[in-house]
């Protein structure tokens, strides 16, 4: 039960898998539109990561999940798996979930993408799931605490008209993809005395929905999806608490 706090070797790993991880997510981007699979986006980065980045995506068989990157659309929480018969159309959200790890460090990002023209609500939707992980970065550093990261992404998601899923959180990341701690989303005082400290690595990753919070997990084991089936966002960033305050690894 305790936070690793990275070495100079360490980081230095970690913000070389990260870039990876960036330019994969900014390399797919071109392919995201109308009659593309969720299935030919996973083969696409795949080939990057592997042939391209030398390097291995740690999604392909991680408790046994069968691709390379999670593919989230529209009602879709988190851990969409890709698929052939999926169709990309007009309209839709899509998260994109990269996790790659490279010389045995690890790092992970996703970020939103519009099938064509967004609807307003998508829109806001992705506009107010980013923003609110820009709040919270704005506040951490050494010294601070952990959960007003929770609290500050649970304070203006709901202020401004959504919910904040509580079922999946974000987590340290390095020599391993999920590592202590667990990063809320929203106020809880499970974590109170969690102080950050320099060279501690995690992830933020809120999932946003306009309606209800609650979640359900399909017959496939893994996908995940709104209950009352409506739109749900995600923004995840692999960040490094320095001395001074923070650094985004995955940009
Ligand atoms: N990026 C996801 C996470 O934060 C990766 C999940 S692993 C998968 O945990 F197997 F679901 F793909
Ligand atoms: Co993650």
């Amino acid at each position: 039960m305790s936070i690793i706090i990275k070495s100079f070797i360490d980081i230095k790993k970690i913000r070389i898998v990260s870039r990876i991880v960036s330019e994969v997510l900014f390399y797919i981007s071109k392919y995201i539109k109308p009659g593309v699979s969720t299935g030919e986006i996973d083969f696409i980065c795949n080939k990057r990561i592997i042939d391209y980045h030398k390097a291995f995506p740690a999604c392909l068989g991680y408790m046994d999940y069968p691709k390379s990157i999670c593919t989230s659309v529209n009602d879709v929480v988190c851990h969409g798996i890709p698929n052939f018969d999926q169709i990309l159309k007009k309209g839709d959200i899509i998260n994109i979930d990269v996790a790659i790890v490279k010389n045995k460090y690890y790092s992970d990002a996703s970020k939103m993408y519009f099938v064509g023209k967004p609807s307003q609500l998508s829109f806001d939707l992705c506009r107010i799931t980013y923003n609110s992980v820009i709040k919270a970065l704005k506040y951490i550093g050494p010294g601070k605490k952990l959960n007003i990261i929770g609290k500050i992404i649970q304070d203006y998601v709901e202020k401004n008209g959504y919910s904040v899923v509580r079922n999946y959180c974000g987590h340290g990341i390095g020599k391993k993809l999920h590592e202590e701690p667990q990063v809320l989303h929203y106020y809880s005082n499970i974590n109170d005395n969690i102080i950050l400290k320099s060279g501690m690595i995690f992830t933020i990753e809120p999932m946003v929905n306009v309606g209800s919070y609650k979640t359900k997990v399909m017959d496939d084991g893994w996908t995940v999806k709104t209950v009352d089936g409506g739109l749900s966002a995600q923004y995840e960033f692999t960040v490094l608490i320095t001395d001074y305050g923070y650094e985004i690894l995955t940009f």
